[in-house]
C-alpha cells in the first residue's frame, strides 16, 4: 500500500528555531545484535526566543521501541505520549517550559537495520551513521543541527573495543567536551585492532592517533595515517587550525553508504578509503584515500566547530571542506594535474546534474529527503564557488575572511548569509550579486567576441543563465574569467588579467598590443561555466603547444578532440591528421609532467560526448560515439606507433612501488601508452605480459581492463579472481572492470551473469555499486543497448535494493537522469522503466523523490 500521506516537503523559508535547547546528553548503550537498549538523560532548557509558547515537546524518533520515559523523574503514562512514524509528542501542560530532565529508554534492532543509517551492524561490528538524520533511529531527540549539546556516553557490550566521541574515560565511557549536533555522534564496537601513531600540534599538545580495522588489515593503514598527519599539519600552516582533543580515531567499516563521515574525534570510513597496499590499491585509490582522510579531518573546523544551522546550509561545510581538501591535494601533488582531474569530475557529475531534471542550487530551497542532497552540486559546485570567492578577493583577503569566520562563529550553527557577511566585512566588499551562485541553479553559458584594432583588443562577453526545474528568468552572475594573451611566438603579449563579467553583456579593452593575441580564456577553469567560443583547430593546436597555463593547455587538446569527434559522429568527417600529430608532440615531450601527458592523451569520455552532442541539438548515438572514439584512438596510436614501445619501456618505474605523485604519473602515462599499443598490436601481447608481471594493482588492473576491452581477457579475468578472491576491495574492482570494459554488445549479459556470482553480495553498497553502477555509469554503449535490455536490468536492481537501502538506491537512480538526451525509442524505453519504479506501491520516499523529479 502506498502510504496514505505523501511525505512533506521541507522548506528553507519555514525555518524556525527549536522550542527547546539541549545542554547535556548522557547515553547508555547495552549492545545486542537484535535488542540493543539505549537509555538517555537529556537536560532541556526553554528557548527564550520562542515567545509563541507554551510548546509541546516534539522529539524525532524512528523505528524505536519505547520502553519508558519520564520528565523530571515522573514517569509518563502511555496515554501521555503520542507516538507516530516520525517521533513522539508530549502535551505542553506536562512540559516545564523553562527546562526539564528527560529520561527515556528505547530498544532498537541493529541487525535488522539494512539502511546503514543510525546504529547498524557490519560484519559483526556495531557502527553508526547519523548524518543527516540517523540519530533519531538511536533514541528520541531533537535531531537537527542547530541543537548542540555536550555528550557523555557509556557503552556495555560483549566485544573488546568500545568507541565513541571525545575523550576516553575507560571501561566504555566517553566524554566529548565540545558541544555538537546529534549528526556528529558516533559509536563503534567490535573486534578491532588499532594502528597507532601520534602528532604534536603547533602549540606542543600531544594527540594520539588511532586507525581501527579488522584484525589482519593493520598492514594496510600506513598511507591513511601518513595522510592524516600531513592533513593535521597543513590545516595548521594554511588555516591556523589546531586539533582540539587529545585523541583522534578513524574506523574502517565495510558496509557504508557514502565515502566517510566526520564524527567528532571518531571518523568512520568506508574501508575502501582507508585500506591500501601496493598490491591491492591503485594509484587512484591512494589519491582518494589522501583526499578523503584530509576532507574528514578538515571538517573538524569546517563542519564540527562551526556547523550548519539547518540542512539547507549543507554547502557551508561541504563546499568549503571540499575546497580545502582540493587545496591540500594540490599542495601535496601537482596543482595542474589536480585541477584538471577536479574539472573532469565536475563536468562529468555536476554539469550533468545541472543540465538535467535533478538540477538544484548550491543551497537548495526545498527537499523531501535530505540524503538526496549530498550531491555534486552541493559539494563540487559548492567548492567552485569558494574558489571564485578566493580569486575575486585575493589570497590575503581570503585568509583574513577565514580568520574572521573562525573567530566570529566558533561554536555556532551558521548559514550562508553568515559566511558571505564575513567576506563582506573582512574584505569591505558587497557580495550580494555574487551570492546568486548559491541560489541560482544551472551552469552559466558564456560567449565571447574579439575585436582588434590599432593596439587595442576589445573582448565582449555575454552570459546566459539557463532555466532549470522550478527556476526561470535568472539574473546574471559574477563570473571571474582569468585571461591570458599570447603572442604569435607563444610568449605572453600582456599580463594575465582577471576579467569580472558581472552583467549579461560586458566589454573589456586591452591596450598596448602589437599583434592580435591568441586568447587563453578561463585559465585554471576560473569559473564553473560553459564557454562557447569561435576557435579554429589551428588555434587549439597553438594553445596546446604554447599556453603557459597548464589547465588551458590541456583544455585546448580536449576541446580539439571534442570538436573532431563531434564532426566524425555527426558529419562523417575523417580524422584530421593534424590531431594525432599534436597528440604525438605532447606524448613524447619529456619537458612535460607524465601525469599531465596522460591526461592530454585520454580522449573525452563517451558521456561527455553524449552531452556535447545533445547540446548541439542532436540525439547522441552511443554506438557511434563508441566507434568514433575507437577510430580516433587508433589514429593517434598509428601516428605514435614508432614511439610507443620506447615510451612504454622508458616509463617503467623500477624498484619497489611507491604511491607518490611522480611515480603514479609515470604509471598513468604508461597505462595510456599501453592502451594505445593495444590498438596497433593484434594479440595484446604487451598487455598480457604486463598483467603477468605486475607487482602492483595499478598495472595489473590497467592491463586487465585493456585486455577486456579487446575481448582478450578471459584467462586473466579468471586468474585475477583466483588470486584475489579473499580480498573484498579487490573483488569489487574485479566486478567493475568486467562490466565497465566489456564490449557494448556483451555488457548486459556480462552484468547479468555476474549478478549470479556467489560473491555478488548485493546488500553491501560497495559490491552493489561495483557491478550495478559500473555497468550503468561506466559503459555508455552497453547500458544504452538499443533493445532496452540494459535499462530493464538496471531498473530490476534498483527495485530490488530500494526496500533494503533507500539512500543508495535513490543515489543510483542518477543513471537515468540523462534519459531525455536520447532518441525517441530509447527515451520511451527508459521512461517505461522509470515509470515502473515510480509505480511501486511501497517505494521509499528517497527514491520516490528522485524518480519523480527525473520523470517530470
Ligand atoms: N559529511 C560526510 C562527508 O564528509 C558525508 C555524509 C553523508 N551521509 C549521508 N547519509 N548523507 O561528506
Ligand atoms: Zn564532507
Amino acid at each position: 500500500m502506498r502510504p496514505s500521506t505523501t511525505p512533506p516537503t521541507i522548506r528553507l523559508s519555514d525555518y524556525q528555531q527549536p522550542e527547546f535547547w539541549i545542554e547535556t546528553v548522557d547515553l547508555h548503550f547495552k549492545l545486542h545484535p537484535t535488542q540493543t537498549r539505549v537509555r538517555s538523560r537529556i537536560a532541556f532548557k526553554g528557548n527564550t526566543d520562542r515567545t509563541d509558547g507554551p510548546h509541546d515537546l516534539r522529539l524525532h524518533g524512528q523505528d524505536l521501541k519505547l520502553i519508558s520515559a519520564s520528565i523530571n523523574s515522573t514517569a509518563l503514562k502511555a496515554d501521555e505520549i503520542l507516538i507516530d512514524a516520525e517521533g513522539l509528542s508530549i502535551p505542553a501542560d506536562l512540559v516545564p517550559q523553562d527546562g526539564f530532565l528527560w529520561e527515556c529508554e528505547v530498544e532498537t534492532n541493529p541487525q535488522a537495520n539494512t539502511s546503514l543509517n543510525g546504529l547498524y551492524m557490519s560484519n559483526g561490528m556495531y557502527c553508526t551513521q547519523c548524518e543527516a538524520e540517523g540519530f533519531r533511529k538511536i533514541t528520541y531527540y531533537l535531531d537537527r543541527p542547530d541543537v548542540m549539546a555536550v555528550f557523555t556516553v557509556e557503552i556495555e557490550g560483549d566485544v573488546p573495543v568500545l568507541l565513541s566521541n571525545g575523550n576516553n574515560l575507560g571501561d566504555g565511557k566517553w566524554h566529548d567536551p565540545w558541544p555538537k549536533p546529534a549528526y556528529l555522534f558516533a559509536l563503534v564496537a567490535g573486534d578491532l585492532v588499532s594502528y597507532d601513531d601520534h602528532f604534536t600540534t603547533m602549540n606542543g599538545r600531544e594527540v594520539e592517533l588511532q586507525i581501527y580495522v579488522r584484525p589482519g588489515d593493520e598492514s594496510k593503514c600506513a598511507y591513511a595515517m601518513d595522510s592524516l598527519k600531513r592533513s593535521m599539519r597543513w590545516d595548521e600552516t594554511e588555516y591556523g587550525r589546531e586539533y582540539d582533543l587529545n585523541l583522534f580515531m578513524i574506523v574502517a567499516v565495510d558496509d557504508f553508504n557514502m565515502g566517510a563521515m566526520e564524527n567528532k574525534g571518531l571518523n568512520i570510513f568506508n574501508s575502501k578509503y582507508v585500506l591500501a597496499s601496493p598490491k591491492t590499491a591503485t594509484d587512484r585509490d591512494y589519491e582518494l584515500i589522501e583526499g578523503i582522510i584530509a576532507h574528514e579531518y578538515f571538517h573538524n573546523w569546517t563542519g564540527n566547530r562551526i556547523t550548519c544551522r539547518d540542512w539547507f546550509q549543507l554547502c557551508l561545510k561541504e563546499g568549503l571542506t571540499v575546497y580545502r581538501d582540493q587545496q591540500f591535494s594540490g599542495d601535496a601533488r601537482s596543482h595542474a594535474v589536480n585541477r584538471i582531474e577536479n574539472v573532469l569530475q565536475l563536468r562529468a557529475r555536476q554539469f550533468r546534474e545541472d543540465a538535467g531534471p535533478l538540477a538544484h542550487p548550491v543551497r537548495p530551497e526545498e527537499y523531501i529527503e535530505i540524503n538526496n542532497f549530498y550531491t555534486a552540486t552541493v559539494y563540487e559546485k559548492g567548492a567552485e564557488v569558494i574558489g571564485m570567492l578566493h580569486s575575486l578577493v585575493g589570497a590575503d583577503n581570503y585568509r583574513k575572511a577565514l580568520d574572521l569566520y573562525f573567530e566570529r562563529h566558533d561554536g555556532q550553527a551558521c548559514t550562508i548569509e553568515d559566511w558571505i557577511k564575513v567576506f563582506e566585512d573582512a574584505c569591505n566588499t558587497d557580495l550580494s550579486q555574487f551570492a546568486l551562485w548559491y541560489s541560482q541553479a544551472g551552469t552559466p553559458r558564456i560567449t565571447v567576441t574579439e575585436d582588434f584594432s590599432g593596439d587595442t583588443l576589445t573582448l565582449t562577453f555575454t552570459q546566459t543563465n539557463p532555466d532549470t526545474p522550478g527556476q526561470t528568468g535568472k539574473k546574471p552572475q559574477v563570473v571571474p574569467i582569468r585571461t591570458g594573451f599570447l603572442s604569435p611566438d607563444g610568449s605572453e603579449a600582456a599580463p594575465e588579467q582577471l576579467l569580472v563579467l558581472d552583467a549579461g553583456l560586458k566589454s573589456f579593452e586591452i591596450n598596448g598590443l602589437v599583434d592580435k593575441p591568441t586568447l587563453s580564456l578561463l585559465r585554471g577553469f576560473s569559473a564553473p561555466v560553459v564557454l562557447e567560443r569561435q576557435i579554429t583547430n589551428a588555434e587549439r593546436a597553438f594553445l596546446l603547444t604554447h599556453d603557459s597555463d597548464p589547465f588551458n593547455q590541456w583544455e585546448a587538446g580536449r576541446d580539439y578532440a571534442l570538436s573532431l569527434l563531434q564532426g566524425m559522429i555527426l558529419n562523417d568527417a575523417d580524422v584530421d591528421p593534424a590531431f594525432p600529430k599534436a597528440m604525438r608532440a605532447v606524448a613524447v615531450n619529456e619537458a612535460l609532467d607524465p601525469a599531465f601527458r596522460a591526461l592530454v592523451l585520454s580522449l573525452p569520455s563517451e558521456d561527455a560526448l553524449a552531452q556535447a552532442i545533445f547540446e548541439q541539438g542532436t540525439s547522441p548515438d552511443p554506438d557511434a560515439i563508441y566507434a568514433a572514439r575507437q577510430t580516433l584512438a587508433k589514429a593517434v596510436a598509428t601516428e605514435l606507433s614508432g614511439d610507443l614501445q620506447g615510451l612504454y619501456s622508458d616509463l617503467a618505474t623500477p624498484g619497489p612501488y611507491t604511491p607518490d605523485a611522480e611515480a603514479a604519473g609515470k604509471r598513468s602515462l604508461r597505462g595510456a601508452v599501453l592502451a594505445l599499443i593495444s590498438h596497433v598490436e593484434a594479440d595484446c601481447a604487451t598487455a598480457k605480459a604486463q598483467f603477468a608481471a605486475a607487482d602492483n594493482m595499478t598495472e595489473q588492473l590497467s592491463a586487465l581492463s585493456t585486455l577486456i576491452r579487446h575481448d582478450q581477457g578471459d584467462a586473466e579475468v579468471q586468474a585475477f579472481y583466483d588470486q584475489w578472491q579473499a580480498d573484498r576491495l579487490v573483488i569489487d574492482k574485479w566486478f567493475t572492470v568486467q562490466v565497465a570494459s566489456a564490449p557494448a554488445d556483451k555488457a548486459v549479459d556480462v552484468a547479468r551473469a555476474l549478478t549470479q556470482h556467489k560473491d555478488f553480495d548485493w546488500k553491501n553498497p560497495n559490491r552493489y555499486r561495483s557491478l550495478i553502477a559500473g555497468f550503468a555509469m561506466m559503459n555508455l554503449a552497453g547500458f544504452h543497448r538499443k533493445d532496452g535490455a540494459g535499462y530493464e536490468f538496471f531498473a530490476d536492481w534498483l527495485i530490488k535494493l530500494d526496500p533494503v537501502n533507500p539512500q543508495t538506491t535513490a543515489r543510483m537512480c542518477g543513471g537515468f537522469e540523462t534519459w531525455r538526451r536520447y532518441d525517441a525509442s530509447r527515451e520511451q524505453l527508459m521512461q517505461a522503466q522509470l515509470q515502473r519504479i515510480a509505480d511501486l506501491p511501497d517505494l521509499s520516499k528517497d527514491t520516490a523523490e528522485i524518480v519523480g523529479k527525473i520523470l517530470n
